[in-house]
């Protein structure tokens, strides 16, 4: 529990939504959340104004808030925490969440309802770990990837920076995945996978690779 602490949510979609409810279980006060679109919304918070709005609400608001970016995109998650100094971005897991006491987990990442991170798992800076997604022992999770509901990585697979690791997909043991790779859902990948490519099915196949 993290019982008090003052969250400003950056992004008001689906994902958004799903980050609220961790962060109020696990016992943070969200001042409110910033969107760009007005037709944005996240039950139960206001918004606070567009994304740009963060750092002089903060600076007003005088301190002691943390920001979490809330996006799917690892890119536009980068962007957005772009503007704040590094300190300033924080983990936000929710309280169902099992984790090792052995696990490392870089500021800003998300961690889901239900996942499971086993010893040494290593988790980047603003990833997203999605709801019971099992990331097994000595695993390492790249900066601003996304592991996708109900996925399973091996122990000892990788996973580089910006990728996707797709809904209900499995990385087998050892398997390592290139930077800015989207594993389809539902993919086995029982091999390494170069940088830059999309692999779907079973076993996974390279079926493009961006130009
Ligand atoms: C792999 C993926 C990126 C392809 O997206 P796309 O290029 O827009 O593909 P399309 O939807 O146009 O489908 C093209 C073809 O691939 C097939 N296909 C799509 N996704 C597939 C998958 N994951 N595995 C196997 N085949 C797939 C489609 O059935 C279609 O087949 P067809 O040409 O015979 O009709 C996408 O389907 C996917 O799996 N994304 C993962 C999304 C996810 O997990 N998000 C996280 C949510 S929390």
């Amino acid at each position: 529990m993290t019982p008090g602490r003052r969250l400003l949510l950056l992004g008001g979609g689906g994902h958004a939504a799903v980050v609220a409810d961790a962060a109020i279980a696990a016992g943070w006060l969200l001042i409110g959340f910033l969107d760009d679109s007005l037709e944005a919304s996240v039950p139960g918070l206001e918004r606070l104004g567009g994304i740009d709005e963060g750092p002089g609400i903060l600076e007003r608001r005088g301190g002691g808030i943390l920001v979490h970016a809330a996006h799917g995109e690892g890119h536009v998650r980068e962007s957005w925490l772009a503007a704040y100094p590094p300190d300033a971005a924080t983990t936000i897991a929710h309280p169902t969440a099992c984790i090792s006491r052995t696990a490392q987990i870089a500021d800003g990442a998300f961690i889901g309802p239900h996942a499971i991170l086993n010893a040494r798992a290593w988790i980047g800076r603003g990833a997203i770990i999605n709801s019971a997604a099992v990331i097994e022992h000595d695993v390492t999770i790249g900066d601003f990837t996304h592991v996708a509901p109900g996925s399973v990585m091996g122990g000892g697979a990788a996973v580089g920076a910006h990728s996707l690791v797709g809904i209900g997909s499995v990385v087998l043991p050892r398997v390592k995945i290139g930077r800015r790779v989207t594993l389809g859902g539902g993919a086995v990948a029982a091999k390494d996978i170069a940088d830059g490519v999309t692999a779907c099915g079973v076993p996974a196949r390279v079926r493009s690779r961006r130009t």
